[in-house]
């Protein structure tokens, strides 16, 4: 007899990637944070309509599981719970999903909603062992599958984990490190409020390796190497160097052609404007950068400045 939770919910939030991104598929390390001011959440209702409803307002979604394609993200999350339980038969459930989180704008929407999906089914199931981190992780892993093509899994760890990752892609196992913020980071995020597809993106720098393998092996270790420094400077409270890094990664993801004249003039605002570092944050293209600031002060003249350069949303968020 298997016995449900009457309502169960769970949220998971965004991410900013602070280094690494696209070279992490390609084995190299990067480096990203949470960010629990804006999160997705999922809540499981009983339905008393022998169905199993799965209803996201912010995504204009209403449907029934059984209606939904293998390829279907918010499906694949829940049926992925109900395989791992070993549920053949469809619960009569209703999956309320709302989010906070701007979809294709690199905040690792995708990811969170999955993950909440993932966490709420299982607790109404009363599976524990399926809400540990690192089994959300995993399925959530699955779903990214469908959002990226070929995701390195740094999305889904940062948002199961929710905190501060050093993740290398590898087998057997990824290397997932939590690490120490010496200093409190104070990131301003800034969005293009150009959507761009992380598949796209990433599907475009996998054509341009095949085509000069030499050449991008070499961006994508240079910005290995960014992100091996950078964990030093942040566990060694150097915000001026983390800074640096970011704006030189930000150079390498200009040569991936990854970034856009949006995301170049949101960086170049927010660098003349005080920021000790500003780069893209993600997979580029459009969506959002990011800008370190050291204190208040130089915050709000950063803020003013990327709205000045265009930014539909700006929000800071402080690493500690
Ligand atoms: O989905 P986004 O925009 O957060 O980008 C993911 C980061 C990439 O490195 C571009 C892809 C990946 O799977 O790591």
């Amino acid at each position: 007899m298997i016995s449900f939770n009457p309502v169960s919910e769970a949220t998971a939030p965004g991410k900013i990637i602070l280094f690494g991104e696209h070279a992490v598929v390609y084995g190299r390390p990067a480096i990203a944070a949470p960010i629990s001011q804006l999160r997705a959440k999922a809540t499981i209702t009983h339905s008393s309509s022998n169905n199993c409803y799965i209803i996201a307002p912010d995504l204009d979604r209403h449907d029934r599981l059984q209606d939904l394609p293998d390829d279907d993200a918010l499906a694949l999350a829940a049926r992925l719970v109900l395989d791992a339980a070993q549920i053949w038969q469809i619960p009569d459930v209703t999956i309320r999903v709302n989010s906070q989180i701007p979809i294709a704008s690199g905040m690792g929407s995708g990811a969170a909603i999955a993950a909440a999906i993932i966490r709420a089914l299982a607790q109404h199931l009363n599976r524990p062992e399926l809400q540990t981190n690192e089994r959300v992780s995993r399925l959530t892993y699955e779903v990214e599958k469908i959002h990226h093509g070929t995701p390195s899994g740094i999305d889904n760890t940062v948002v199961a984990y929710e905190q501060p990752i050093y993740f290398v892609r590898q087998s057997p196992q990824n290397q997932i490190e939590p690490f120490h913020v010496a200093a409190p980071l104070r990131f301003v995020v800034a969005d293009t409020g150009v959507r761009s597809s992380t598949r796209v993106a990433v599907g475009d720098v996998r054509r341009q390796y095949n085509e000069q393998p030499a050449r991008f092996a070499n961006i994508f270790d240079e910005c290995g190497r960014i992100a091996k420094v950078a964990r030093q400077a942040i566990e060694a409270g150097d915000i001026a160097q983390v800074g640096k890094l970011m704006t030189e990664n930000h150079a390498w993801l200009q040569k991936m052609t990854v970034s856009s004249p949006e995301l170049d003039r949101l960086v170049e605002a927010a660098l003349q404007a005080g920021a000790s570092g500003a780069k893209l944050s993600g997979a580029g293209r459009g969506g959002n950068m990011i800008a370190l600031v050291g204190d208040e002060g130089m915050e709000t003249a950063v803020r003013h400045a990327l709205q000045q350069a265009g930014a539909t949303n700006v929000l800071t968020t402080i690493l500690t």
